[in-house]
């Protein structure tokens, strides 16, 4: 739409984007009091807006670093506050917000983008693939027992709200990422006070500490309804060392008047189930897509992560970024642009599903996602993209 305008918006306009971005999502807007707060969320020049007479639709994003197969860090524009005005929307004001926020990427240097998506039909043509997949689950807390193989060692520490936000961010920034997990700017950490001071039930941070300080956390609510006793749902949980994933687990197990421990958001190949003496105490709920990722740069991209095979050439469409679209040579020691033929063409989206190896290319292939022209390629692929472990984000945002 020609008379549509998009720009990045004036710190004045905040929260008008804010209150419009939640109104898509059916959510009041945010208190007088609680805006302070959230204003600290919105990193300076990272909003933009489209107008037709009004503002009628926005999307933000944050700088972090995305973890890549192999432990290297590229930069990454952690991408969320989308929403177009109810009465605007099916008529390109997300599309004209996509191609704003890509042209800033690729001009600042961002080699991918990720966000967390509403609905899985959005995002694909604009490049996006499910880059990261998380499970939910559940465990029996009264009659779980944990193994008695188990590290016993460190200690648990509760920390009120204000000791949290103050220690959390360095414990964090000192763990162990998998692939697919993010730094965690101090904007997200703004971003996230708020949920804690406005949660209706009392939210309790615990630490465990090591012997080189705090080596894990986690954070939850317990959730009680008249009659029974309450859910602990974990909000937040990471840990770096075999010592504080027990010692966690011990911790959360003995917390009393809880019947189940609920996690929403955990990474697939986390063996919670194999600490437990009865493996059928941890009931896994649900496995669903993550992140949803986007390579502005593939090329940077692809020659960040590691590369145990090849050589490959493959053929990446991408009419959103045409910079991108083009044939590489991927082998262990480079990534170059190439004449040769292709022996695997894909969108980028596709790309994105593989990168972190969240998706083997034989089942992409085997999906129609991958056009095969040599079908050896499809091994080499797989060798190649496959990681050690399904790759996870573990913040939202
Ligand atoms: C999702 C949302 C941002 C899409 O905005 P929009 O301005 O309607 O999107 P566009 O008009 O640019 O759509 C581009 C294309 O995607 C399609 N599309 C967009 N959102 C879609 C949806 N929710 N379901 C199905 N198709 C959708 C459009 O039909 C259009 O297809 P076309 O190119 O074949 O015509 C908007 O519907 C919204 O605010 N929804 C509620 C809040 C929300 O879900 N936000 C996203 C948080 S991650």
């Amino acid at each position: 739409m020609s008379d549509l305008v998009t720009r990045v918006l004036r710190d004045d306009e905040l929260r008008a984007a804010n209150t419009l971005f939640r109104a898509s999502l059916h959510v009041p807007p945010v208190k007088d009091e609680e805006w302070v707060t959230t204003h600290r969320g919105y990193q300076p020049e990272r909003t933009l807006g489209v107008f037709d007479e009004a503002l009628i639709g926005t999307a933000k994003s944050t700088d972090a670093l995305l973890r890549v197969p192999g432990g290297a860090d590229v930069p990454l524009a952690a991408v969320t506050g989308v929403g177009v005005r109810a009465d605007r929307t099916r008529r390109g004001v997300l599309t004209s917000l996509m191609r704003a926020q890509f042209a800033d990427f690729a001009e600042r240097g961002i080699v991918a983008a990720a966000l967390h998506a509403s609905e899985g039909v959005i995002y694909g043509r604009f490049g996006y693939g499910v880059g990261t997949l998380m499970r939910s689950y559940k465990v029996r807390r009264l009659a779980a027992r944990l193994r008695s193989d188990l590290p016993t060692s460190g200690e648990i520490e509760l920390l009120d709200i204000d000791a949290a936000l103050n220690r959390l961010p360095g414990s964090y920034a000192g763990l162990p990422l998998r692939p697919g997990m993010m730094s965690r700017p101090q904007h997200w950490w703004y971003a996230v006070e708020r949920g804690l001071r406005a949660s209706e039930e009392p939210v309790v941070t615990a630490v465990h500490h090591g012997p080189d300080g705090i080596d894990g956390f986690v954070v939850y609510r317990v959730v009680r309804t008249p009659g029974s006793d309450g859910t602990l749902k974990v909000d937040d949980l990471h840990y770096g060392t075999p010592e504080a994933f027990a010692g966690l687990w011990r911790f959360l197990l003995g917390v009393d008047l809880v019947d189940e421990i609920q996690v929403g958001y955990g990474p697939v190949t986390e063996p919670v189930e194999l600490l437990f003496t009865d493996p059928r105490m941890c009931t896994v709920t649900e496995v669903e897509d993550d992140t949803w990722v986007r390579l502005v740069d593939v090329e940077a991209a692809l020659l960040a992560r590691e590369r145990a095979a090849g050589p490959l050439v493959i053929e990446v469409d991408d009419p959103f970024l045409p910079h991108n679209a083009g044939r590489y040579l991927i082998t262990p020691d480079e990534v170059s642009r190439t004449e040769r033929d292709a022996q695997l063409r894909m969108g980028a989206d596709t790309l994105a599903m593989a990168y972190l190896g969240a998706w083997l290319p034989s089942s992409l292939a085997a999906t129609g996602r991958i056009r095969v022209s040599d079908p050896g390629a499809v091994a080499v692929a797989d060798d190649l993209f496959g990681a050690r472990s399904t790759p996870w984000c573990g913040t939202f945002f």
